[in-house]
This record gives structure tokens, sequence and C-alpha cells, in this order.
């Protein structure tokens, strides 16, 4: 299939290629510049309605996801302990299951600009009770896992920490899973209109790993500086039709 000039432009957003091409010297933060507000300023006179803060809730609608979303926080450090097959098949189930399926439509535990799930996941499994060090492909239709290629744990943590410009706790965790991004999917029903939806996707996939994680004592840390080319070599996919967006190494709670 030939890509135009457009599209591979548009696609490009969607890469970490950009950090290569960044003066980061040239930032607003590196002249010297005051921060943005962190929050949209409003007319001083504007009416505000108080909302209830946790402290004064007195009933919860449901303790689990109200402490899953307390306790969230991005976690780098993690247990020597492995993930079980029932945790790992948790986590891929509310990052990418299945809910429904009528027909070619298939809805996920997730949303999705458009229902298309522009995602494929794939796992560096280094520590999973049953499961054989190596990369992984996540198929959702049958919930089950396909090996795209075995690793040593060494090697293997040692080529996701140097993919992930020496973030080696990523190489220290049981399992990361890594987002690769197929864009025509979602480019098939919105064309060049798609590239911004599927960023916004991704962030759902994450988001739902990190409650997820939340509810099994482990921990996660969303992952988006990487190195484009490495990351998409240790998983094997083309870097053009598919192409590596985020990651999240997933562990027990030290
Ligand atoms: C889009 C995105 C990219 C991120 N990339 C990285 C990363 O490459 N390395 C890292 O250690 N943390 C990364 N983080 C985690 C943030 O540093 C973290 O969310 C932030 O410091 C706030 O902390 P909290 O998640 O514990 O609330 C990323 C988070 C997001 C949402």
């Amino acid at each position: 299939m030939s890509v135009d000039h457009e599209l591979q432009k548009r696609r490009d957003f969607l890469k970490d290629t950009i950090r290569l091409e960044t003066d980061f010297s040239k930032t607003d933060q590196s002249l010297g510049k005051e921060p943005p507000p962190v929050q949209k300023e409003i007319p001083p006179q504007s009416k505000t309605i108080p909302l209830l803060k946790p402290t004064e809730w007195t009933k919860r609608k449901d303790a689990g996801v109200h402490t899953a979303i307390a306790n969230r926080e991005s976690r780098r450090r993690f247990s020597d302990s492995a993930l079980s097959m029932e945790e790992l098949s948790f986590l891929l189930w509310a990052t990418q299951g299945v809910r429904k399926i009528r027909g070619k439509n298939v809805w996920r535990n997730v949303p999705s600009a458009g229902n298309r799930h522009p995602f494929d996941t794939y796992l560096c499994i280094r520590n999973v009770s049953g499961i054989a060090c190596g990369i992984y492909l996540y198929l959702p239709l049958s919930h089950q896992l396909v090996c795209q290629q075995s690793l040593a744990p060494q090697e293997l943590a040692e080529k996701i920490g140097i993919a992930a410009l020496g973030q080696y706790f990523i190489g220290t965790a049981p399992v990361a899973f890594i987002w690769a991004a197929v864009p025509y999917r979602t480019e098939w029903r919105y064309g060049a209109a798609s590239h911004k939806v599927i960023a916004l996707d991704a962030g759902h996939v994450c988001q739902n790993l990190y409650i997820a994680c939340e509810a099994i004592d482990a921990g996660t840390c969303a992952i988006a500086a990487y190195h484009q080319n490495l990351m998409d070599e240790l998983i094997g996919v083309d870097g053009k039709e598919a192409f590596v967006i985020y990651l999240a190494p997933v562990g027990k709670r030290t």
C-alpha cells in the first residue's frame, strides 16, 4: 500500500522522533520564562459551584474505584515477585479486552474514536509465572498471547532499557506493555483527521492499566520517551504501518 506524503507527515506526529529534532535549549522554560497557569483563568466575578471533597463523601459508589484512583501514581520500583498468569490476563482484559462483538464490530473495555482501536499490544515478558521470557503479541479476539521472539531475561532488560533512552527501571519490571499504533485502522474511516484521536485513544488504554494495576497491588508508569527505531525493532514492527506509541512497565509494588 502506498502512503502519500501528507498522510506520512501526519503519522509522524505520533512518533517520538520529534525529540531528536527539538532544540530544548530554546524552549521558553530554558529561556527563563514564567510557566503558564496550571488551570484556565476565569473572570474574577464568575459564579462557582462547590463540589464535595473526598473527605466529605458519605457513601462510596464503588470503594474499589475510589481506592484505585486515590492511590494511583507512577511507580518505577517493582518487587522481585513474578506476576501471575491471572494477573496478566486481567491487565490485558482491562486495557484491550473485548467487551462485545456484533458482526464486524468489536467493542473493547476502553473507548476509541469511531471504535477503531488502532493499537496492538506487545509484551516484553521477563517474569510472569508459566510464560517464558520474550516478546509477545496479545490477540484480543481470542484473549491469547503469541510469542514473537524468545530472549534471555538479561538481554531483554538491557534492550528495553537502551530503547527507552536509558530508563533502565523498565527492564526491572516483570512485564512491560508496549503499544504499537496501527494508523490505518483509524485512517480508514477518518483519513488525515485520525492522528490526534489515535493519541487520545492511547491515553485511555494506559489509564486503564494504571487503575487496573492498583487493584492488584501492582504499579505502572507511562513511558513516552524512547528511541523510536530501537523500540520498533524490539517488538518487530516496520515503523510505517505500525510503530510504538507508548509503553508501560508493570510489576508488584515494593
Ligand atoms: C504521556 C506521558 C508520558 C510519560 N513519559 C514518561 C517517561 O518517559 N518516563 C517516566 O519516567 N515517566 C513518564 N511519565 C510519567 C509522568 O512523569 C508522571 O505521570 C508525572 O510525573 C506525574 O506523576 P504521577 O503519575 O505519579 O501522578 C509520563 C506520563 C505521561 C502521561
